[in-house]
């Protein structure tokens, strides 16, 4: 499976398939440019502007949905024909061969009457990063310098390969970190209860000695339970490389690579895969489609991920509403078991309403876990 982004000493290269992806006919760009130029200066501008500012100040992917929230407040006036994709906005960091300088970025993405784009913002300092990351230059629509920064517009169609870069490379950045300075303490990480309480659910109903999948393990806590408590044969795959070898480090078999390509990173089948808060980085079609195949008759699925409610920490993590989730299990044959919310406070855990009602307590507790059945 092709890696998804490689990084060559200080150069960035996305894969040749994204780049086809974003052809188009040169007078229909033109004229796109054209669009964008008109409206360019207003909304978009003043969020990148301001988001750059804070990540100067060493902000992480993880606040930014407050600051952007704040600033939205604050100062954005309306810009009706420009739609920002506030939960998608990413942030990101490309750091030459040994890794001591960091070039920070930011893509927005958002929508242009009927046409998909993003905005990458970056200094011109950096200009060397991200040169080769889009191999044909006439997919930035138009490009501008304000101030200390290159504004450049491009095609949605990249958009998907963007999201797992920045994903991946805000996940190695954290797996460096010593815990306390972590941002990403996740509730299976940060609440040992919780995280107790999600093998415990897994571990009795699958059994012991059963195949277990994990998907985003992140640095393989709730995967070591299982396979240590419940006597489980856990593997899982893992999009960032320094996430995997901590998570090597507790004794799990980690693939690294992107779980949109599962079916070729593992083989055989498994009794039953889980979703340790990583489901809201994938594209829930492809991946029920993968996970079908890889389940074994009668397996489970198991996801445990941020509700709708506001206020989480994490962003670029798409939040579905209940319904949503089940809605795409639904289609690709699974059967939701059980689903219930729960409040994870440290030393604690307060259980919410199950399945029935989920609709108005995923407004009120953090944590959502669905458990669904191939049948
Ligand atoms: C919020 S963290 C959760 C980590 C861990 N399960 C925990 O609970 O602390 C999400 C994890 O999913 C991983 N991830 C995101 N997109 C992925 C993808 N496409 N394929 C595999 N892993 C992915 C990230 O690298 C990260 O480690």
């Amino acid at each position: 499976m092709p890696d998804p982004v490689h990084l060559l000493t200080n150069r960035v290269v996305l894969p040749r398939r994204a780049v086809a992806a974003t052809g188009r006919p040169a007078a229909e760009k033109a004229a796109l440019g054209r669009r964008l130029q008109a409206v360019h200066n207003s909304e978009l501008q003043r969020v990148g502007f301001h988001i750059l500012r804070l990540l100067e100040n060493e902000h992480s992917l993880f606040d930014l949905p407050r600051y952007v929230d704040r600033f939205y407040k604050t100062y954005i006036y309306s810009a009706p024909q420009v739609k920002i994709l506030y939960d998608d906005i990413q942030e990101g960091a490309a750091t030459n061969e040994l890794g001591r300088r960091k070039a920070p970025f930011v893509y927005i993405p958002f929508e242009l009457g009927d046409e998909s784009l993003v905005l990458r913002i970056h200094d011109p300092a950096f200009r060397q990063y991200f040169g080769d990351m889009l191999r044909d230059p006439t997919e930035i629509l138009f490009e501008q310098r304000v101030g200390d920064n290159i504004y450049q517009y491009m095609w949605r169609e990249d958009y998907e390969d963007i999201r797992q870069y920045a994903i991946r490379l805000v996940f190695d950045a954290e797996a460096r970190l010593p815990f306390a300075r972590q941002n990403n303490q996740t509730y299976i990480r940060g609440n040992p209860e919780f995280r107790g309480l999600m093998a415990h659910q897994i571990g009795e109903l699958v059994g012991a000695g059963k195949r277990i999948l994990s998907i985003g393990p992140g640095q393989g806590e709730l995967e070591a339970l299982l396979s240590t408590q419940y006597l489980q044969n856990v593997e899982a795959i893992e999009l960032s490389p320094a996430m995997a070898a901590v998570a090597r480090e507790q004794g799990i078999r980690v693939h690294v690579g992107d779980a949109h390509q599962m079916t070729s990173l593992v083989s055989g089948h498994f009794d039953a895969l889980v979703f340790p808060e990583s489901i809201g980085y994938l594209n829930l079609e492809t991946i029920f489609q993968q996970s079908w195949a890889i389940l074994a008759p009668g397996g489970k699925l198991f996801i445990i991920t941020y509700t709708i409610k506001d206020g989480q920490p994490i962003a670029g993590y798409r939040r579905q509403p209940y319904r949503e989730l089940a809605a795409a299990l639904a289609k690709h044959g699974f059967q939701v078991e059980r689903a219930r919310t729960f409040i994870p406070i440290r030393g604690r855990i307060a259980i919410s309403r199950e399945q029935a009602d989920i609709s108005q307590s995923e407004k009120e507790a953090p944590i959502l876990y669905i458990r669904a059945g191939k049948i």
